[in-house]
């Protein structure tokens, strides 16, 4: 590296996942097996419809550039889904797809903040909001949360951090890690602090279809006003499995989105042309059976935990994670190695009891951890097992 990086990139730290994923890859080449509980997407297929229509686009050499915000067919099946699935109603040209809702929220982020813009960001948050937010220029005002709010943030919270720069608040629900679901009358609330001042919403709802026992709401469906302000954010890895494909898109304020298109026009270009015509395709095959797989894991690993010692862990209504607290056990030894803290419990964990999960402190949350379900029951059951006697041994 002669000459020397970007101050840009040298101010991105790691990922805090990074040294949990190196040492799990060093353990699983040992031939060690390890239950992976770390995962962020579905252990199930992409529906094959979807897989079929890729097949087909490529057979029917629909292999070229395409329009930039992606192609007609696309944006209008996201408008139809957004209008019979969350009650907003947008027009092709206030939609932009991206690719993957990781791109769609960098693109967000870049259009929209200055350099000295505060954007609101509830902890526990998605590792990779602060990091977009700050290379953006902007500035992220963390609010933070834990179980006693169900990990959401209030309407008096949310108005204590709102200042003469706040450009926007991300909301995620349902979140990532924490499985929070907002409800109607919360989102309500909220909104009722939102229209008094003039800030964009990011709301991010690519956990949306995974909701359970509860109805997932998009603040942008509650007025013409929230709509107005709201960059609705969403995507196919997740509900679809589409994680490789690399499809998200965002809804929007037509000018916001336009401004988008250029950037993404000088940067990216389109989507790809065979994910996009995958994608109109997954949005017709939607496998409700998917989230009742994912509502028995849950219920399962909830019922395993509470039965565990030191840990101690709400019902999340969303995603595919849960968020156990785990502050039972700091101060605590496992084979004379104090445990002081969530990144020492979860490299205790995955070297003694060979399992790998997240530590909160990446997600701005301390005394949790991160369990992701996406795996199979064989293999959460196993986890499970080993977990529990893991903390029996925990002096
Ligand atoms: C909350 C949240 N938003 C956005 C994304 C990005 O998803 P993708 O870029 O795969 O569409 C993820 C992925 O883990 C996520 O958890």
């Amino acid at each position: 590296m002669p000459f020397g990086l970007s101050d840009r990139v040298k101010s991105i730290p790691p990922s805090p996942t990074l040294s949990i994923d190196a040492k799990t890859k060093e353990l699983v080449a040992q031939g060690i097996d390890i239950i992976n509980l770390s995962v962020g997407e579905p252990d199930f297929g992409t529906p094959e419809p979807a897989c079929q229509e890729g097949i087909t686009a490529i057979q029917e050499g629909f292999t070229k550039y395409t329009a930039v915000a992606g192609i007609n067919n696309l944006r209008k099946a996201i408008a139809k889904t957004l209008k019979e699935e969350d009650g907003v109603e947008y027009e092709m040209d206030d939609i932009i797809v991206s690719n993957g809702a990781k791109h769609s929220l960098f693109n967000v982020f870049m259009a929209v903040c200055n350099p000295g813009d505060e954007v609101i960001l509830p902890a526990p948050y998605w590792v990779s909001y602060p990091e977009m937010i700050r290379l953006a220029g902007a500035t992220p005002v963390i609010i933070e949360t834990d179980e006693s709010t169900g990990f959401k943030i209030t309407p008096e919270l949310l108005k204590n951090a709102i200042t003469s720069k706040t450009k926007a608040l991300l909301l995620n629900s349902p979140s990532n890690p924490t499985g929070a679901v907002y409800t109607p009358e919360e989102l309500q609330a909220l909104a009722k602090v939102i229209e008094q001042h003039d800030f964009y919403v990011i709301s991010d709802e690519i956990y949306g279809k995974l909701v359970y026992d509860v109805r997932q709401v998009s603040i942008a469906s509650l007025s013409e006003a929230m709509k107005q302000r709201t960059l609705l954010v969403n995507g196919f890895s997740k509900a679809f499995a589409m994680t490789g494909w690399r499809l998200g898109y965002v809804a929007g304020d037509r000018a916001v989105i336009k401004a988008m298109t250029t950037f993404q026009s000088q940067s990216t270009s389109n989507p790809s042309s065979i994910s996009q015509r995958a994608g109109v395709k997954a949005l017709e095959c939607f496998d409700p059976q998917v989230v009742e797989v994912f509502r028995r894991r849950r219920d399962y690993i909830l019922k395993r935990i509470e039965a565990m010692p030191y840990i101690q862990c709400i019902v999340p209504n969303g995603a595919f994670y849960v968020f156990p607290n785990v502050s039972g056990v700091f101060g605590k030894t496992y084979q004379d190695v104090t445990i002081d803290s969530a990144s020492t419990f979860a490299t205790l964990l995955l070297e003694k009891a060979n399992i790998a999960l997240v530590p909160g402190e990446g997600f701005g949350a301390p005394n949790n951890i991160r369990i992701s379900y996406a795996v199979s029951d064989e293999d959460l059951t196993k986890a499970m097992d080993r977990l529990e006697t893991f903390l029996q041994e925990v002096k």
